[in-house]
């Protein structure tokens, strides 16, 4: 759903070599599809629609040639700014698998109104957001109400990066029982940038939740039973 797996677009791999090693280690963590999506920031920065296809279709052709049990699909992680509607409806940056969904983050300091007036006006334009590391908004932290009852007027979807629950520390862990109990959040992703800093954990994750038995941690991640 999320990941910088492609290289020299952003800050993810710099070279083939570090991209082929992100993929490999995805297929090693029993993932199957993953969205490559580097950062987009509308009207800010240039984004190189031509060579994100070029560098896609690498990522794409390099696992059917190795038989690597992956699937490399488009997107883009789109900070939301004034120009994000009119790149998206002028397809001048990728939505998640050539779909309607897309994925987008905010500023960490983003306020309410922002928020929902960035949701609502990609929505009425037939875009279904998916809220990028739901965990990072402190300013909605002390009432996680907010974004349930966004979610509840949009179909808006909220996405946790699978690290975040690893992290040994009580407040992360106290964030992210609310955010799974409560229904609010809905589903896992990598956000890997290297192998170095920013690895996938997914399977990390899995083991993790299965450990504790969380059940409603669990079902955010997309398994083969699900798809089924
Ligand atoms: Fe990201």
């Amino acid at each position: 759903m999320h990941q910088h797996v492609l290289w020299g677009i952003d800050d993810g791999p710099q070279n083939r070599e570090e991209m082929i090693a992100l993929l490999r280690r995805n297929a090693e963590q029993g993932i199957g599809i993953v969205a490559a999506t580097p950062h987009a920031l509308p009207g800010v920065r240039p984004f190189d629609i031509e060579l994100y296809w070029q560098r896609l279709k690498e990522a794409q052709s390099y696992c059917s040639e190795e038989n690597l049990p992956l699937r490399v699909i488009s997107g883009a992680e789109i900070r939301y700014t004034p120009m994000t509607l009119s790149m998206l409806l002028d397809r001048r940056i990728p939505t998640l698998g050539d779909s309607e969904y897309v994925l987008l983050e905010f500023w960490g300091t983003v306020d309410r109104g922002t928020f929902e007036n960035a949701i609502s006006q990609l929505f009425r334009h037939g875009f279904l957001p998916v809220v990028a590391h739901v965990e990072r908004y402190r300013l909605f932290w002390q009432d996680l109400s907010f974004l349930k009852a966004i979610k509840e007027k949009y179909d808006v979807c909220y996405q946790m990066n699978c690290d975040f629950a690893l992290k040994h520390n009580l407040s992360a862990s106290l964030l992210v029982h609310r955010l799974t109990h409560n229904q609010i959040a809905d589903i896992w992703a990598t956000d890997a940038h290297n192998l170095e800093t920013r690895p996938p954990r997914m399977a990390e994750a899995f083991q993790f939740f299965s450990e504790r038995k969380n059940r409603k941690a669990l079902e955010m991640f997309v398994t083969e039973e699900r798809f089924c």
